[in-house]
């Protein structure tokens, strides 16, 4: 792993050079977090005065908006067949709660979850416990991942890409440390086909942003992929229930170009 925002742990009883603490957990996980008190609720990782600079909807209120949103049943068909299809080392972006994490399959032998968000990172390292590989969480920005190239298999984002601020940045990083022949796989809402349904979408963009966490309705996935060097191998859209300027999905697989 290179240097980056963050670093991480794979081995527990000491601290790792940001000064974490590293502990492992009852099945032996690995974990590496960097927020406080509730962390040190989750019997995970500390590190002490770690606390990123965020006002207090981004803190408190926000992720636990996230957490309960993305909970939705109809994301769950989505999330199995990624899992399904992830193997390797997988790294997935924007890891969130870590809802994907009961999904992956015996073909993953290790998984590094990054999230810039310290109360998400909490909320997944609870649901790590249960997985049956090694896990890495760490608080990290998809636009600079403290990953050395070529070294991940498998590559997941979901419903990510619309609330990084460069996401054709983040791909690049993608593409960067994806082995050759490594996939990217992901999950995200995006830019309808209906005129009158971006017309919505590029209206309730700007407000939307500032509740959701810096959601962007319109982005148009297929293009964000290819613009950072990759080839589609194949990739599904169309609209779930619910209001269609936000149920627009495009799901696909990817390789490095
Ligand atoms: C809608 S949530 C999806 C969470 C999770 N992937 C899931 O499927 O439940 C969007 C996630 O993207 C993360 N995110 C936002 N900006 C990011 C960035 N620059 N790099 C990586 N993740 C980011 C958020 O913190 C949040 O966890």
């Amino acid at each position: 792993m290179t240097g980056g925002r963050t670093s991480s742990v794979s081995a527990n009883g000491s601290l790792c050079p940001r000064g974490f603490l590293r502990l492992k957990t009852a099945n032996c996980s690995p974990y590496c977090c960097n927020s406080p008190r509730r962390r040190r609720e989750a019997g995970v990782l500390l590190q002490e005065g770690g606390a990123t600079r965020m006002g207090l909807y981004e803190r408190y209120v926000l992720p636990r908006l996230l957490a309960l949103a993305m909970r939705n049943h109809a994301l769950v068909p989505f999330r199995e067949r990624i899992g399904r299809a992830a193997s390797g080392r997988v790294l997935e972006l924007g890891v969130g709660t870590g809802l994907n994490l009961a999904f992956y399959g015996p073909d993953v032998t290790s998984f590094v979850g990054i999230d810039p968000s310290p109360a998400l990172i909490t909320m997944a390292a609870r649901r790590a416990r249960a997985a049956q590989f090694p896990i890495q969480l760490l608080e990290a920005d998809g636009e600079q991942l403290p990953f050395e190239a070529r070294s991940v298999d498998t590559v997941v984002t979901t419903w990510t890409m619309c609330s990084v601020g460069d996401p054709v940045r983040a791909l690049q990083e993608v593409r960067r440390v994806l082995r050759p022949g490594g996939v990217l796989l992901f999950v995200e809402h995006g830019r309808a086909p209906d005129e009158n349904v971006r017309w919505w979408q590029d209206r309730l963009t700007p407000s939307w942003r500032r509740i959701s966490g810096g959601c962007n309705l319109n982005r148009k996935m297929d293009d964000l992929v290819q613009s950072a060097g990759f080839y589609l191998d194949d990739m599904t859209t169309g609209y779930l229930a619910g209001p269609k300027p936000l149920t627009f999905m495009y799901e696909g697989r990817a390789r490095p170009g």
